[in-house]
């Protein structure tokens, strides 16, 4: 199969992409418009390792020209939609981006996918669309979306679209909605390689609010697992919610970061809150296991000890990534709180 990733030297793209070219026979064409988050070191050797199955392209999603160009270069048989402004905190400094991509981008994919007879369409989305739990109960594919962030109201936006697309036209594409991963490769603006980085270098760790916000953690090669199963065996039109059944608060992900570090907890400054900030988060994915097989594999504590071991271990693309726009976003963001 002639495959679409879309985001592919993003964070989840870039594992993904190393995913379908080592675990299966298909084909690659990534579409990426290289923004602040996409990093081709991401995928450094693969052009090389698979030149006959992989094939790179600068380009926007929302760029309808563009992709019907690249759809029909590559013949392109399925699309898988990484592409996307992913950080809260940053579409709360300015959502238009969000918006451009995450709707607009998604929208413009789904039309050209329709009008190229794309007949496999897997959309990766969020357990954010969802909104916030209180201490009890999961996330199920028939929870309301109640979004709370300029980020997962894109995100939720573009779910209503491909809904409709499937309503609408019989197009037949399928949802994944998956909660927090952590892994190789994730831009340290995230919780896990943030705090990673500032705490190695032995600097103050902002944590919002009290601390006590719950999410729940997935590997990204878990994640990357359930989203090719939805693309060989789930249903058109259905949503599968994908989750690592690892709930924790954000103190005790980041004191396990201190305690890797050998670094004290006194490193830890309680900053405001980020505004909406959700409570928590957990995921019901049985559906995903009934019906695709999936269930995630590594402990929560085996992840982050491997993922500890990657960043430490790969200084080079964490000194890399943590200049420029990196920098000018944790002045503009975090200046006056730290
Ligand atoms: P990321 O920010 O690391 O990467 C996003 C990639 O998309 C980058 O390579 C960027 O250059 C590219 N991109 C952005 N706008 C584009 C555009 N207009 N056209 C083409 N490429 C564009 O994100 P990530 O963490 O890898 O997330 C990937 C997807 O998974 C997103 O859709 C996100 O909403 C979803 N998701 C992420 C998580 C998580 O914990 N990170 C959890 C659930 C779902
Ligand atoms: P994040 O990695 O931004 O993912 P999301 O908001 O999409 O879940 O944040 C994870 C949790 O960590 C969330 O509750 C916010 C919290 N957090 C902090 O306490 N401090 C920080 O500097 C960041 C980036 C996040």
């Amino acid at each position: 199969m002639r495959t679409l990733v879309t985001g592919g030297c993003g964070f989840i793209g870039s594992n993904f992409i190393r995913l379908l070219l080592t675990q299966s026979a298909m084909s690659v064409c990534n579409v990426d418009k290289l923004t602040y988050a996409g990093n081709l070191a991401n995928l450094a050797s693969i052009a090389q390792d698979y030149p006959d199955r992989y094939a790179f392209e600068h380009a926007d999603i929302a760029d309808k020209e563009s992709m019907a160009r690249i759809i029909k270069k590559h013949r392109i048989e399925a699309i898988i939609n990484f592409a996307a402004e992913t950080h809260v905190d940053r579409s709360i400094i300015d959502p238009t981006p969000f918006l451009a991509t995450n709707i607009i981008g998604t929208q413009t994919l789904l039309t050209v996918a329709k009008e190229a007879g794309i007949q496999h369409f897997v959309h990766v989305s969020t357990d954010e669309v969802y909104g916030a739990l209180g201490p009890d109960g999961k996330f199920t594919e028939q929870t309301p979306l109640a979004p709370n962030s300029p980020y997962s109201a894109s995100k939720a936006s573009a779910d209503l679209l491909c809904r409709a697309w499937y309503e609408t036209y019989n197009y037949p594409v399928i949802i994944t909605r998956c909660s927090n991963n952590y892994g190789p490769y994730q831009f340290p603006e995230k919780l896990i390689p943030l705090m990673y980085t500032r705490a190695a270098r032995g600097e103050a760790l902002p944590v919002y609010g009290d601390g006590c916000n719950v999410r729940d953690w997935i590997h990204v090669d878990d994640h990357c697992q359930g989203v090719l199963l939805a693309l060989q065996k789930g249903k058109p039109g259905a949503i599968y919610n994908l989750g690592g059944d690892a709930e924790r608060d954000n103190l005790t992900v980041v004191k396990a970061i201190l305690a890797y570090c050998n670094q004290p907890e006194s490193l830890i400054s309680f900053v405001t809150d980020r505004p909406g900030h959700d409570k928590r988060y957990a995921m019901n994915f049985a559906l995903a296991a009934r019906e695709l097989g999936f269930a995630p594999t590594r402990t929560f504590e085996q992840g982050l000890r491997e993922t500890l071991d990657w960043y430490a271990t790969h200084t080079a693309w964490v000194n890399d990534v943590t200049s420029g726009a990196y920098l000018a976003f944790m002045r503009q963001w975090y200046g006056e709180k730290l």
